[in-house]
């Protein structure tokens, strides 16, 4: 038997006879006609059996079946208005079934957000989700489509360093044999900057790790870090690929799964109608943004929530916010050489209240300045031996950035909250399921 994805059969290339497979996510009966919703890793399909067409045993062995018992059908594609997509199977045969052992738990009406967490490795299954998850893949197959044509390599980094990248408060500490002082990474920037000498213009996509001590809409421990370096590139034109990138993976969502993006919240017309360049303001200007907005701020604070939601929701597409004050930007970043108090860095806000969705710039890229960083920041240079060391041989201009994908995805799709776009969302209560 051949059997058809779900979504080939919606996209409406597929007639008359057919065989699909799935899990039962809905099925209700009455008077001999039974709606089952069938759901594969594609998408959801109403199949119909009738009683007379199926006859009384096997129709009232389907009846009995507990949602998310899973079965093979064949029957005939019709074109039906009411089916969901528009498309229903006209079920004549029924293959292999695998039934469910127990009622499922996660019935059709609203349960508490714990109960949900605590039952993420079925909730996965939930259509709504199903639907992020295949934007997502989406999400990144177009960020790698972008980077092939762009003439980047991708490459890889360790998640164990001996080194903070972003600060020691946010650093997870691991149990690595006798060694002590090894944590997950935060950013693989320091490893690409040594990596920019042998490939060039690289990116990654990989996890990234924050002991985030906060539960909030959009921290997780574990993210999906897209990051990006490149030697002979300044702040100016990394944000010209900060803008570039995110615009194509923006209009790729709309005009290759607008259907999706629909469901998950979005109008995907919003989408298409961003346009590089994004605006760039400064700190000092965006500082005065959040004052004007009745929101304490000093000059020198780093942004918070709280400043962060009036300041975007100023704006209707991304912008950035650039030359931050080197007191809240770690010790890489390059002192604007005009205005030693501030860095040449650069980060992305999504409107709408959603915020930092990319964190970057220009690094330091003189011996003796990035030393002295090192030692201002409090940092001890040994563990930095090797970083310091790529300012020895051949050091030149370089810039980079970080991605939050998670954060990325939340705002495309305008969700309400980081867990939903990330199959197993890590926070600091919860490593299980
Ligand atoms: O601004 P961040 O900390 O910058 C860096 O890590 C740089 N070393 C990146 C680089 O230049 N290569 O993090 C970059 C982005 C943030 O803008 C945010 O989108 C995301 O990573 N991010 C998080 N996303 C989800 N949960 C968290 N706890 C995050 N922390 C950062
Ligand atoms: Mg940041």
């Amino acid at each position: 038997m051949v059997f058809i994805d779900v979504a080939d059969i919606l996209a409406g290339g597929v007639s008359g006879g057919v065989s699909v497979r799935g899990w039962i996510n809905n099925s209700r009966s009455s008077g001999g006609i039974m709606f089952m919703l069938l759901r594969d890793g594609s998408g959801l399909l109403q199949c119909t059996v009738r009683r007379e067409a199926v006859g009384e045993e096997l129709y009232g062995k389907l009846e009995g079946l507990h949602l998310e018992s899973a079965l093979e059908l064949s029957g005939t594609v019709r074109e039906d208005g009411r089916a969901p997509g528009g498309r229903e199977l006209s079920v004549e045969g029924v293959g292999a079934v695998y039934p469910a052992k127990l009622d499922y738990p996660i019935v059709r009406k609203e349960h508490g957000v714990e109960f949900l967490a605590d039952n993420r490795h079925l909730y996965v299954r939930d259509p709504r989700l199903q639907n992020i998850f295949h934007i997502r893949a989406k999400f990144l197959e177009a960020a790698r489509d972008w980077f092939r044509e762009h003439g980047y390599t991708e490459t890889q980094s360790p998640s164990f360093m001996t080194a903070s990248v972003e600060g020691g408060s946010t650093l997870f500490n691991v149990e690595y044999f006798e060694r002590e002082g090894v944590y997950l990474t935060q950013s693989w920037q320091l490893y690409a900057e040594a990596m920019i000498s042998s490939l060039g213009k690289i990116y990654t996509i990989a996890p990234s790790f924050r002991a985030e001590p906060h539960r909030t809409r959009r921290h997780l421990s574990e993210f999906w870090h897209l990051e990006l370096e490149e030697p002979w590139t300044d702040l100016a034109g990394i944000m010209d690929t900060g803008d570039a990138l995110v615009t194509h993976i923006a209009h790729t969502l709309a005009n290759d799964v607008p259907e999706k993006v629909r469901k998950a919240g979005r109008d995907p017309a919003e989408l298409l109608k961003l346009e590089t360049p994004f605006p760039r303001i400064s700190y000092d200007e965006a500082v005065e943004i959040v004052q004007g907005e009745g929101v304490e701020m000093f000059w020198g604070d780093d942004f918070g929530w709280q400043q962060e939601g009036p300041l975007t929701r100023k704006f209707d597409s991304p912008f950035w916010v650039v030359g931050f004050p080197s007191g809240i930007k770690p010790f890489y970043h390059m002192p604007d050489p005009d205005r030693a108090e501030v860095t040449m860095s650069g980060d992305l806000m999504a409107p709408e209240g959603y915020g930092e969705i990319i964190g970057g710039g220009q690094r330091v890229h003189d011996y003796d300045q990035l030393h002295q960083r090192v030692l201002d920041d409090g940092l001890d240079p040994e563990n930095y031996s090797w970083y310091l060391d790529l300012r020895r041989w051949g050091t030149v201009p370089h810039s980079g950035f970080g991605l939050g994908v998670e954060r990325v995805i939340m705002w495309m799709l305008g969700l309400e909250h980081i867990r939903d776009t990330i199959p197993f969302p890590r926070d600091m209560r919860r490593v299980f399921p």
